[in-house]
């Protein structure tokens, strides 16, 4: 009886330092360049004073972030999630220490430990995020026909759900002789990248852009245009491509001076 007592004395105190801490009842899915909400809260008020909350990847232990002394403290934060990952700071003081994740990243899937440390005790749940969307570009399966002096669009369009503005990058490029036909970098088009043989002779449809968009026209086609375009496209972590393959049916020159003739 006195070895029972003696159990339960000494037990209770460790069931009453666990701190109930909830968080979403299944992983968390969504498209690459979206922002999530990973759930963790608790269902009683907590003592601001001494609370910690600190969120960490699982399998690595890396601090996503950290709540201490009152407020955030991204200075802690590693790098990869430094501007992405933020927690609703006037929720905190209701018991609500869910993490916003901005622009999802491929390398972002994982589970993610949310501990909760305070007077009334500590307690952790782990959300997952799973199934990140990835990046699939298509570009044209035919091969495109045209004459020399023709204009021509090569297709180019980013089918995942992503935003544009989290597109980083988005590079046409000619395959023989790896010569870079187009640069866009940071929302905009970079003509003075451009190799001097397609200078002033390309451009991206502009409106085009917003929904993915990044055909390329190439104006006045010449002789040597012919050959293979890669769009080569950066976002979220990850790259993709898709080729378009241009070949060239008669010079209209040669047409003209046939037409002269007869
Ligand atoms: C915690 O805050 C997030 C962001 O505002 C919200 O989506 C979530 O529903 C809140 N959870 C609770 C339990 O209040
Ligand atoms: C990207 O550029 C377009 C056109 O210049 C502009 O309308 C748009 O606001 C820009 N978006 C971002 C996120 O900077
Ligand atoms: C992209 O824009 C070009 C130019 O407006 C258009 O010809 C092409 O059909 C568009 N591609 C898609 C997939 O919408
Ligand atoms: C283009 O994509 C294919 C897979 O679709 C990949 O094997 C290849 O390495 C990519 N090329 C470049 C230059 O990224």
């Amino acid at each position: 009886m006195d070895l029972l007592m003696f159990i339960f004395v000494a037990v209770f105190p460790v069931i009453s330092d666990g701190l109930i801490v909830h968080g979403p009842s299944g992983p968390v899915v969504a498209p690459l360049g979206s922002s999530v909400v990973l759930l963790c809260y608790v269902d009683e008020l907590l003592v601001m004073e001494d609370l910690e909350v600190e969120w960490r990847r699982t399998d690595s232990e890396t601090l996503v972030h950290l709540y201490q002394d009152g407020e955030s403290r991204p200075e802690v934060q590693q790098q990869d999630y430094h501007d992405r990952a933020h927690f609703f700071t006037d929720q905190i003081q209701h018991g609500n220490f869910s993490l916003l994740l901005d622009n999802l990243r491929a390398e972002d899937e994982g589970r993610y430990t949310c501990r909760v440390y305070s007077q009334q005790g500590s307690g952790e749940t782990v959300v997952q995020i799973k199934d990140v969307e990835h990046l699939l570009v298509s570009g044209s399966d035919e091969s495109i026909s045209v004459s020399v002096g023709e204009d021509v669009t090569l297709s180019c369009s980013v089918d995942s759900h992503i935003t544009p503005e989290h597109i980083e990058e988005v590079l046409w490029r000619k395959t023989d002789g790896d010569i870079l036909v187009l640069l866009f970098q940071n929302n905009e088009t970079l003509p003075d990248s451009s190799d001097e043989r397609y200078r002033d002779r390309v451009e991206l449809f502009t409106a085009e852009i917003p929904k993915g968009n990044f055909s390329l026209r190439l104006k006045s086609v010449r002789t040597e245009d012919k050959g293979v375009y890669m769009c080569l496209v950066f976002a979220g972590g990850l790259s993709a491509n898709a080729t378009v393959v241009l070949e060239q049916l008669g010079e209209l020159m040669d047409i003209n001076k046939h037409n002269i003739k007869a």
